[in-house]
């Protein structure tokens, strides 16, 4: 049977790891997954992470299952972090948490949700987006389409376009929106163009799934997370896809969390009840170490304190390599092409090279972005970043 089997190709993002893993170039720069990394190029433990776990390991007393929908105490602190702590969505206990495998595994739990209770509905994904998204849909047979985000001639967000599409969408789809942070281009919405997403939904009565796996990067904890207290306040029905991996740096003890907001209590319950269903047949109860340091950190305000002071630290670091690298393309007459890099928000850049030029910069520098020209802008740093500049100006034809 194996013989039959059709050999993939590697994931357009994961395979870039391997790629670069087996590059012997000695000045090779890894822009391709979205880790963040600091000035030496690590991806360090967060120190809250490190005195959460340190607590754990000595309060810890068992290692039994924690239940379908996770820790209580994650999801005690993860509302409240997702909508503000007086949140009149909690108050009303609209909400409900069901902590997932990172935000591919709670995104995963929403694709199955809809499959099992509303086959027939298509999911409306931006053009462009992550491909996992993509890769979840078609997993679990739920169709998806596209609404246009970009305009790739000025390489800028084309929000009327996004519109227009919107209005088209049939009454009752879901429509897949990223809180912040676009994922790969950058470019976010204004609090004035979400009041108009908004408008649309309610007119269409579209349900919102909504990808917020980068609170923190954008302009800070809570005003990334305008949109989903915006749409959930004012919706009946919302679903979220929380992260931790990138604002606590626990990429790989994979903790997120699907989050379903509901018209009342009544039918939160129901919602909840499907999600532990879901989940158990999935991988029954998620994995422990991941809310634990998350629900310790949130818990404790000097641990909470210093967790934010480190995203901050996070976020301004990515938001002035932005500026030091059109600032260092100016010498090559390429500051305006990608002045863009410096508007945009979050890890990552849609740059506007070509796949040909991405192939080039690999190629020939041992630079490795995606495909489509996506760069992860924590992946460089001060060090590096002339030999950056200097490769894309010489795959540009600028040098
Ligand atoms: C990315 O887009 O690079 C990250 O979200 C990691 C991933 O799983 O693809």
């Amino acid at each position: 049977m194996f013989t039959q089997v059709e050999l993939l190709p590697a994931d357009p993002i994961l395979g870039l790891i391997e790629a670069f893993n087996q590059d012997t170039n000695p000045s090779k720069i890894d822009l391709g997954v979205g880790v963040y990394r600091d000035a030496l190029g690590n991806t360090p433990i967060l120190k809250s992470v490190r005195e959460a776990e340190a607590l754990l390991l000595t309060r810890e007393t068992t290692k039994k299952y924690i239940g379908s929908h996770g820790d209580p105490l994650f999801a005690k602190h993860l509302l409240p972090l997702v909508f503000g702590a007086d949140s009149s969505v909690l108050e009303a206990k609209r909400a409900t948490l069901t902590q997932a495998p990172g935000g591919t595994g709670a995104l995963r739990l929403a694709a199955d949700f809809l499959k099992r209770n509303s086959p027939n509905k298509t999911v409306w994904i931006s053009n462009p987006t992550w491909p996992n998204h993509y890769a979840i849909f078609d997993s679990v047979g739920i169709q998806h389409k596209s609404y246009a985000y970009v305009d790739s001639e000025t390489n800028r967000l084309d929000f009327p376009a996004m519109l227009t599409d919107l209005k088209q969408i049939p009454q009752g789809d879901v429509v897949l929106l990223h809180a912040c942070c676009h994922n790969p281009t950058g470019f976010d919405l204004s609090l004035a163009q979400w009041q108009e997403v908004l408008a649309v939904l309610q007119e269409r009565e579209l349900l919102p799934l909504i990808d917020f796996a980068y609170q923190g990067f954008g302009e800070g904890l809570d005003k990334d997370a305008a949109a989903v207290r915006l749409l959930s306040e004012q919706l009946a029905e919302v679903m979220i896809t929380s992260s931790c991996s990138k604002n606590f740096g626990l990429y790989r003890e994979r903790i997120g969390a699907f989050i379903a907001v509901a018209k009342d209590a009544t039918d939160m319950e129901k919602v909840r009840s499907q999600m532990a269903s879901v989940a158990r047949a999935n991988y029954s109860n998620p994995p422990a170490h991941g809310s634990a340091i998350v629900a310790t950190i949130l818990a404790s305000s000097d641990l909470d304190n210093l967790w934010r002071s480190e995203v901050d630290e996070m976020r301004n670091r990515i938001n002035t390599l932005r500026q030091q690298f059109v600032a260092a393309l100016a010498p090559y007459g390429l500051a305006e092409k990608f002045a863009c890099v410096a508007e945009q928000r979050g890890m990552f850049s849609y740059s506007g090279l070509k796949p040909n030029e991405v192939a080039q910069l690999q190629k020939d520098f041992g630079i490795y972005m995606v495909k489509t020209g996506r760069m992860n802008i924590a992946g460089y740093n001060e060090q590096n970043l002339p030999y950056l500049c200097e490769a894309i100006a010489s795959v540009c034809g600028k040098k």
